[in-house]
């Protein structure tokens, strides 16, 4: 993983007429069709999804080579419970097993562990592991690595307006000061920027309840390529798409 290179900033403010342009800060990745990828080749489900971790390091990689500022990373969502209990219990072991390996090199790269979802029902080792990584690069300044992790956007905005009543009726809160950045502050992504850039691997187009609020003006673009076949090219093609949309926000 190479740092921030000076001769690819050089040449994208050349091409751009300067750095901010073109460049999505905030990308965030539904990882999808690693089940298929696994059943395309006569392996068990459990082998896609190891080889999806494989696809993670190389677009982190990719990411801290390209300055994103913050890559969310739809790991495991409160839906994905439904799924067989070993499929389930072979993915939530995957955080423990990558950061086992690749923490060391994430540090090297300044890249700083986060968590959005309920962490509190994951298997007790995942947690530990994932704090401790949380904890280790709390003060690193450069990518931040998000790990929606038992995360479902319904269940965070339900735990959000809990606290938002809760906060009214203890008077931290008055409804006069309730709008749209206040209530952005009760999410998992308080402290986080929306998402500029939304990718979906494995060429289904919906949203499976995720970040639907954050996502209120995000670029799409989707991908048919399975998520364990997703290269650092399809990652950059992502990027550079993002960079030839003109964002409005709703003006003209
Ligand atoms: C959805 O594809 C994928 C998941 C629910 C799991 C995603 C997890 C990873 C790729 C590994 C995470 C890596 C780390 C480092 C924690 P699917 O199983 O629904 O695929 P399908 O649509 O082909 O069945």
């Amino acid at each position: 993983m190479s740092m921030r290179d000076p001769l690819y900033e050089e040449e994208r403010t050349v091409l751009t007429g300067g750095p901010e342009a073109d460049v999505s800060k905030h990308v965030a990745v539904i990882m999808d069709g690693s089940g298929r990828w696994a059943k395309e080749r006569g392996m068990p489900r459990f082998a896609g999804h190891k080889e999806g971790v494989a696809t993670v390091v190389k677009v982190v990689k990719a990411a801290v080579d390209r300055s994103v500022e913050v890559l969310t990373l739809y790991t495991f969502s409160t839906e994905n419970w439904k799924r067989p209990k070993a499929e389930i219990e072979f993915i939530l072991k995957l955080p423990k097993e990558f950061l086992g390996v690749h923490l060391p090199e994430l540090m090297a790269n300044n890249v700083r562990i986060e968590v959005i979802g309920d962490m509190g029902k994951l298997p007790v080792a995942t947690r530990k592991a994932i704090q401790y990584a949380m904890d280790r690069t709390r003060h690193n300044n450069g990518l931040q690595l998000n790990f929606a992790l038992n995360y479902g956007s319904r269940q965070e905005m339900l735990v959000a307006m809990k606290a938002v009543f809760e906060d009214l009726n203890q008077q931290k809160l008055s409804l006069d000061d309730l709008d749209e950045q206040q209530f952005s502050k009760y999410l998992y992504t308080a402290d986080t920027t929306e998402p500029d850039l939304l990718i979906r691997t494995g060429g289904e187009k919906r949203l499976s309840n995720f970040l639907l609020w954050q996502l209120a003006y995000t670029e799409f673009w989707f991908s048919d390529v399975l998520w364990p076949d997703f290269t650092e090219q399809n990652f950059l093609d992502a990027l550079e798409a993002y960079g030839q949309r003109k964002r409005r926000y709703g003006g003209v």
